[in-house]
Formats: structure tokens, C-alpha cells, sequence
């Protein structure tokens, strides 16, 4: 086990020195690399012999893991892996630890920022002010009209780790829910005191719609031309979870046709968007750079945990949460 190599491909920390002193206190061998736009070759001639592979954004491609001589496992740095083939790695034996468990408290935080923001107007709320400032006059009307958010309705897709979070947060605020998890369980529903219903009435009933489901072949697009012309014209999206469950060409056109009241959105497609992004320029949208996940505290706690997952495979344990396809 003191020989073990471990590699990351890609990282967002501004460095890994800490990582690096803690893996060398044990012995191991341990090297990083920003890889997430290099040629697969290039990837490959630096995990080649690694036993671990730590990813963060990086594609892990059924090419990529046939170039792997010995590793044993790989550890995604974050909650979602849908930048990971798991069926090709499945098929090489390889298990995918990912970490859940490190950024809810946050993701939930910044959906309700978002959604009080929205209903709020606080973005467009500053220019008012300044406009009114240089005419000498206070002028609303830019941020008329603002519906009280108590007796509201926040439709939640996805009610697991971040989507309960945010139902539990939101008790005290006097809103009603619509909920929508086709997969939850009797125990847990109960847990929550929760009914659900199915996505299109969330779509047409919410004043506020979160989305936290996973990204899989059901929730791609799941805001889409169709079920954003369910929602009310006075209501608000908000996407914290992955880019590609909303459709940005119908989400940009239901905007400029003041289909719905406006969206906030945190994740994308392509990451960062490109300049062309059909949001951008937008006025009754509220973009910020893929940082729900980010406090100082999850920031560490998730460097903390991998270091875990790394003493738990020194250990022979399994990883606390594995994927399967
Ligand atoms: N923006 C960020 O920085 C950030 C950080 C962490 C996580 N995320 C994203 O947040 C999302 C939620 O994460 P989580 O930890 O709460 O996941 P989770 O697995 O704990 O919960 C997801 C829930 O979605 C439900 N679900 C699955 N398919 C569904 C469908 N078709 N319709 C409705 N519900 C469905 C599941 O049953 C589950 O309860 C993920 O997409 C994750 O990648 C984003």
C-alpha cells in the first residue's frame, strides 16, 4: 500500500499543498495536474499507473479507463458524476466514490437566496435606485409589482439531500409546497410529513420552482418549451442542480415572452457559458458562476472527506457512497 499512486486530473482549489502533506504523513505517492481541457494522450500518459484517480470536471470516457493499467478506484471531487461513463467503469471493476454529503446546507442556502431574490426583485432593485438617485425622485416601476412571499407556492423536483433541505429551511417562512419525487420512499415521505404530486402540476402550480434531481435521461430538459408553458406568468425558475435539466433556447424564449416572471440559475450546459449564451442580456435573470456548493467550510469539508475515502481504501472499507449505472 505505500507504493499506491494517487492522481488527480483536475481541481478548482487553488492549490492541493495541504492534500499533498497529508498523503505524504502516509507514505503515498501523489501528484496533480489541471488536465480537464488536455488530449485524452495527456491524460492518459498521467493516470496510466495510478491506483486512484481523483477527478473533479474532468471526462471520464470508456478511453480514458481502457488507458488505465492498475487503478482500483476513483473518487469524483463533488456530488454529481454525470461527467463519468459509470457503465464503462463498472464493466473495468472499477468502483466511482463520489461525495454528497459535503455542500447541502449550501446548495439549499443559495436556492432560497435565489428564489427571495427573485420574488424580492433585489438584482433589478439597485438600479431603480441609482436611476432614481440621478433623477432626484424615487421612479418603482421597474420593480412593480413585488408579491408578498408568505402564501406563495415553491414546487421542489428532486426532494432528496438538497430538495428536503431546502422544504425543512423554508418551514418558517409561511410558503405551501408542491413536490415532485417520483422515487421517494413511503418511510421518508412520512419522515418529511409530504405528499407528492406529479411535475406537471409543480410546473403549473408553483410560484417558485427548484429544481435538485440528479441529471439523468428523464430530468435532461425537464424544463422545457412544453413544461415551462405549464408555469404561471408570474413565476420564477430556479436551477441549482445541473445545467442541462433546463432547455436554455425555450428558457430564454419563455423570458422574452414573459411567459414566466423571470429565472436564476447557477449551473450550465458548458461551464463556464460561452459568450453566446442565450441568458446573457437578459434582464429578469439572475446568473451566478456554478458556486451553490462553495462556503470556506464546504470547501474544506469536502478536501477533509476525500483524504477519508483515501484512509478508508488503505483500510480495506469500501467508499462511504459508490455509484452504480
Ligand atoms: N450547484 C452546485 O454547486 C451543486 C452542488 C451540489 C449538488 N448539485 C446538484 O444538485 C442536485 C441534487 O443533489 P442531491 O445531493 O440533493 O441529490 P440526491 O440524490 O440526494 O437527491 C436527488 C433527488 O431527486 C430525485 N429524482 C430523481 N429523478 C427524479 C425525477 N425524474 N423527478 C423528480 N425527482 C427525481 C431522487 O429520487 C432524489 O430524491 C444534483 O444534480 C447535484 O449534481 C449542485
Amino acid at each position: 500500500m505505500k507504493n499506491l499512486k494517487i492522481v488527480v486530473t483536475d481541481y478548482i482549489e487553488p492549490d492541493l499543498n495541504w492534500e499533498a502533506a497529508e498523503l505524504a504523513k502516509r507514505g503515498l505517492h501523489f501528484l496533480y495536474h489541471q488536465l480537464k481541457f488536455a488530449p485524452l494522450a495527456q491524460v492518459i500518459a498521467a493516470t496510466r499507473d495510478a491506483d486512484i484517480v481523483i477527478v473533479n470536471m474532468l471526462p471520464v470516457t470508456v478511453e480514458l479507463i481502457a488507458g488505465w493499467e492498475k487503478c482500483k478506484l476513483v473518487i469524483r471531487h463533488g456530488v454529481g458524476y454525470d461527467n463519468v461513463d459509470l457503465a464503462a467503469l463498472d464493466k473495468a471493476g472499477i468502483p466511482l466514490c463520489y461525495i454528497p454529503d459535503y455542500c447541502v446546507e449550501e446548495v439549499a442556502e443559495q436556492a432560497i437566496a435565489l428564489m427571495l431574490a427573485c420574488g424580492r426583485k433585489i438584482v433589478s432593485s439597485r438600479k431603480v435606485l441609482e436611476d432614481s438617485s440621478a433623477r432626484g425622485r424615487w421612479d418603482f416601476t421597474d420593480v412593480i409589482p413585488i408579491f408578498r412571499i408568505a402564501g406563495r407556492i415553491v414546487g421542489i423536483i428532486g426532494c432528496g439531500r438538497i430538495g428536503s433541505r431546502v422544504y425543512q429551511k423554508l418551514q418558517s417562512f409561511g410558503v405551501n409546497f408542491l413536490i415532485c419525487d417520483p422515487y421517494l420512499t413511503e418511510e421518508r415521505k412520512r419522515e418529511l410529513g409530504i405528499e407528492v404530486v406529479d411535475k406537471e402540476t409543480v410546473f403549473r402550480g408553483a410560484d417558485f420552482l427548484t429544481i435538485h434531481t440528479p441529471l439523468t435521461h428523464e430530468t435532461r430538459h425537464i424544463a422545457n418549451a412544453q413544461t415551462l408553458a405549464l408555469m404561471k406568468p408570474t413565476a420564477y425558475l430556479i436551477n441549482t442542480s445541473r445545467g442541462p435539466m433546463v432547455d436554455d433556447e425555450a428558457l430564454a424564449e419563455a423570458l422574452r415572452n414573459r411567459l414566466i416572471a423571470g429565472a436564476a440559475i447557477d449551473v450550465y450546459g458548458t461551464e463556464p457559458p460561452p459568450p453566446g449564451y442565450p441568458l446573457f442580456g437578459l434582464p429578469n435573470v439572475i446568473l451566478t458562476p456554478h458556486l451553490a456548493w462553495y462556503s470556506e467550510e464546504g470547501g474544506w469539508r469536502i478536501r477533509g472527506l476525500i483524504i477519508l475515502e483515501i484512509d478508508r481504501f488503505l483500510a480495506g472499507l469500501p467508499p462511504r457512497y459508490t455509484a452504480k449505472p
